[in-house]
């Protein structure tokens, strides 16, 4: 082989007659690598074994909880009674919520916007469980099925699971395709009790989407 740099040494070996010029790489780029080497167990103690907290991870989901609380705070506690689901059901604004919640938790199993894949379409007329707007609620917070439709009280704070059932029960009526109808068709909720005070109260502020 012909070595068209002569000022570069080769390397002693020969593989089959193919050699190797002898250019290591330069001393600035290993310490570089060393350094970074050198910085990992410093950072994986700080951000991994140490406190917790430190992660951006870890953080974002701190913020989150207390930008939840600040929102809760302007509704208070909300019961999973008729009224409240029926009022929170013509809320727009609260209704996103409930969607982010369920893209959370439910549409592993309900599909993206409820149109169902393991467990039943909740876009239809059409009922396994539910006779009342209430039994959402108590579906959500109990499950069903022998446990096919987990419970969600220990892991959704009673605010949520009004505000998931709320969507839910706004998702009714748009008859997306997907999962075929399952039970039987029940009669339409009820209409909402005018309620105009707490309307101007209990909007969410803007941040609600992204989070
Ligand atoms: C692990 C899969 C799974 C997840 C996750 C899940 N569900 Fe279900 N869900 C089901 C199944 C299966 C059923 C049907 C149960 C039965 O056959 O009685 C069901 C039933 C329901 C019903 C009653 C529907 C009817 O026709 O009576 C509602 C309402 C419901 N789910 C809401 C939710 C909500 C809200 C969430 C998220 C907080 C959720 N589900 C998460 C599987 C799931």
């Amino acid at each position: 082989m012909k070595n068209e740099t002569p000022e570069a040494p080769l390397t002693a070996h020969s593989y089959d007659g193919i050699q190797e010029y002898d250019n290591p790489l330069p001393g600035w780029w290993k310490w570089i690598f060393v350094a970074t080497i050198a910085f990992c167990p410093a950072y994986a103690s700080y951000y991994h074994i140490g406190a917790p907290g430190r992660t951006i991870a870890e953080q974002y989901d701190a913020a989150l909880a207390a930008n939840t609380q600040l929102q809760f705070a302007e509704i208070g506690e909300l019961k999973p009674d008729e009224a409240t689901l029926v009022n929170y059901l013509h809320k727009d604004s609260w209704l996103k919520v409930g969607a982010v919640i369920f893209r959370t938790n439910c549409m592993s199993c309900h599909g993206r916007d409820g149109e169902g894949k393991v467990g039943p379409n909740l876009t239809d007329e059409f009922y396994k469980n539910v006779r009342t707007i209430e039994d959402i609620a108590r579906i959500v917070n109990n499950g069903a099925g022998n446990g096919a439709m987990p419970a969600w009280s220990n892991r959704l704070v009673p605010n949520e699971v009004v505000l998931v059932s709320a969507y839910v029960a706004s998702l009714r009526g748009q008859n997306l395709d997907g999962k075929g109808a399952d039970g039987r068709e029940i009669a339409p909720w009820p209409e909402p009790q005018e309620e105009p005070e707490e309307e101007q109260a209990a909007t969410p502020t803007e941040t609600t989407e992204d989070a």
